[in-house]
């Protein structure tokens, strides 16, 4: 017997295809628009809720066309979906840009869009108006839907989640979050072995969420990959003076994707630019082998030999748009003594950014 205590079902969340051809109709009548998108929205992320939003911006009301489970298996394969197309149209219910949802269990969503007749069809920005299905453009075309496409937050992703949650990335809410590194370098990796030293003993509470070259074949992406942590190549193109914008988007992507606390250049021989600058802001370091604001700028060493100094060093900075520019946070300083080449200060300065990065990122994670 029901005591009264107990949550009541809740009525479904799924509309009919008539239901909602009847909401189209009112709003047709009253001049307004109905937005119509499709997806399987398993487990909702703020990518999604962003999206739905932007989609339901478009005209009067929105409608989700959501996959039904036998459509999500057959995409996603057979642990999918996570959560059954009853509770994942309850949950997408209840956003506010959402005023109904319908299931559809073929593999495409042309019926509905026939039987519904949306006024715009918003789809994500993995798509382009030329790789939307033929058949289901058709029927777009056919009900007279404007085609939308919307860009997508980049970085979240179900299946990404769901990766990570697989792989052990995701802790427990417990246990207090370890700080996530990533690191960028194009060298030998001395400075990324350092930090990752500095893991491995227990007196650096964090952990090397990815770490990206632009070399295929430096020592830091051969390092990183024995060591089994994600490693990326980003290709730098020809101009061996210019890292391009596409370079420099696919960075920021790895990094976001990643989910980034602090990012390091450790011999990262290119200069960084927007969107990284900007996404970053504040939370990018640089190691750099001179006493900034001496010699910026490559080849430091040999120009400190070169310059009759009797000490150099090393600089650990924030990056900004400015070369070698950015706020100092720690400096270590090493002799030049006669005859030295640069190979052999250089050896002396990595002795001591070994000791320093360490230092700062423990001093960064404890702020
Ligand atoms: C370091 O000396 C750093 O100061 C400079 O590049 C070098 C990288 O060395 N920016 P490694 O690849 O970490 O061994």
């Amino acid at each position: 017997m029901n005591d009264g205590m107990e949550s009541p079902t809740p009525a479904s969340a799924i509309s009919s295809a008539d239901e909602v051809r009847k909401l189209r109709d009112e709003l047709d009548k009253a001049g307004k628009k109905l937005v119509f998108t499709n997806g399987c929205f398993d487990l909702l992320h703020a990518g999604h809720v962003r999206y739905l939003a932007q989609a339901r911006a478009l005209g009067d009301a929105l409608v989700i066309a959501l996959n039904s489970d036998q459509s999500v298996r057959e995409l996603k394969g057979p642990s999918r979906p996570v959560n059954t197309e009853e509770d994942r149209a309850e949950i997408l219910k209840g956003l506010r840009s959402v005023d109904a949802v319908c299931v559809f269990t073929e593999p495409r969503v042309t019926r509905l869009i026939e039987q519904i007749k949306p006024h715009i069809y918003a789809k994500g920005g993995d798509y382009t108006i030329a790789s939307l299905n033929p058949e289901e453009r058709a029927a777009l075309d056919f009900v007279g839907a404007e085609i939308e496409i919307l860009s997508l937050v980049p970085g979240r992703s179900t299946t990404k989640t769901l990766q990570r949650i697989a792989a052990g990335e995701v802790e427990s809410t417990d246990a207090p979050r370890k700080m996530r590194i990533g690191v960028l370098g194009s060298g030998t990796g001395s400075n990324f072995e350092a930090i990752l030293g500095a893991i491995n003993d227990g007196s650096l509470q964090a952990e090397i969420a990815c770490v990206i070259s632009d070399r295929d074949d430096s020592g830091i992406i051969t390092a990183a990959r024995k060591a089994g942590l994600p490693a990326f190549f980003v290709n730098p193109g020809s101009n061996a003076k210019r890292f391009p914008d596409s370079a420099q988007k696919e960075v920021c992507e790895h990094l976001q994707r990643a989910n980034v606390d602090v990012v390091v250049l450790a011999g990262f021989m290119r200069i960084v630019r927007d969107p990284v600058l900007t996404e970053f802001k504040d939370r990018i370091i640089n190691v750099h082998p001179s006493l900034l604001p001496k010699f910026k700028g490559s080849d430091a060493v040999q120009r400190a030999i070169d310059e009759g100094e009797l000490e150099t060093g090393t600089t650990i900075h924030l990056v900004t748009a400015a070369v070698d520019d950015g706020r100092i946070l720690a400096q270590a300083r090493v002799p030049i003594e006669i005859g030295d080449t640069a190979e052999v200060v250089h050896e002396r300065i990595k002795k001591e950014e070994h000791k320093l990065l360490p230092q700062v990122l423990r001093e960064w994670r404890e702020k």
